[in-house]
């Protein structure tokens, strides 16, 4: 899939992520569509209300005419999602593990990178962690044109990299600056607890923050 490929979102969560992700991408020209585990009927009036222009779906639906699939639900209700609907789909994973509101999970607990844990729930997803690290009102106050001094950058990481090139692009037209951390084992560098998280970062001082982790990281791995 080339960038101008790509003119359905399917964002699955209508809460304060998933709305304020929704009102930008209308903004940027997408055709969007939100579906939660409720019937389409019930979110149909809130989202007029909170995203016009977004149209209430069915997840099945939803997910099936997407290009881009936002999961913006509650991590701890990850395993409500099928698998077998995100075959080869590119999927952005905005979810954070939070023990106070989700509960302890313990497959969350053993790692620092809940997108792996995600990745392999949905082993054919092309996964790609962004937007995770950025307050729901920021996405909606924050976002601007390119080139503008103030623009906020956004990091993401997958393990398929034309997945990560879709997204970066879709960070852009959301009025972000991408930044490619990598891998999906680098989506670690910017999870909750790291300096990344929740800061207000232009592109470069993204670039050198994530430089460092991965040099401290392959140091790491050669000292082993
Ligand atoms: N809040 C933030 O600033 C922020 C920033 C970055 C990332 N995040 C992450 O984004 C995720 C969502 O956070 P939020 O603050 O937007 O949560 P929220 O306001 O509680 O909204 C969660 C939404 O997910 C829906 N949902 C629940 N189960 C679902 C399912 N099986 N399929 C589809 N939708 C489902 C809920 O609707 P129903 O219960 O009616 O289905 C609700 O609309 C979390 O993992 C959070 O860590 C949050």
């Amino acid at each position: 899939m080339r960038n101008d490929d790509v003119k359905t979102i399917g964002i699955l969560g209508a809460g304060r992520v998933g709305t304020a992700l929704a009102r930008r991408a209308v903004a940027a020209g997408f055709d969007v569509r939100i579906a939660t585990s409720k019937p389409a009927a019930d979110i149909a009036f809130l989202l007029e209300i909170m995203t016009p222009g977004a149209k209430a779906d069915q997840a099945e639906t939803a997910i099936s005419a997407a290009d881009i699939i936002i999961l913006a639900l509650p991590l701890s209700k990850y395993r409500a999602l099928r698998p077998e609907l995100f075959a080869g789909k590119i999927v952005i994973d905005a979810m954070n593990y939070w023990a106070p509101t989700d509960g302890i999970l313990p497959e969350f607990e053993a790692t620092s990178s809940s997108s792996e844990v995600i990745q392999a729930y949905l082993p054919d997803a092309r996964l790609v962690r962004s937007f995770n690290h950025m307050g729901y009102h920021e996405i909606d106050e924050e976002a601007r044109s390119p080139g503008d001094p103030d623009r906020r950058a956004l990091a993401l990481a997958g393990n398929d990299p034309q997945a990560r090139r879709v997204v970066a692009d879709f960070v852009d037209r959301l009025g972000f600056d991408p930044v490619d951390a990598g891998t999906l084992a680098a989506s670690r560098n910017f999870a909750g607890g790291t300096p990344i998280f929740g800061a207000k970062l232009g592109r470069s001082e993204m670039q050198s923050l994530l430089e460092g982790k991965a040099r401290a990281l392959s140091t790491a791995g050669s000292d082993a």
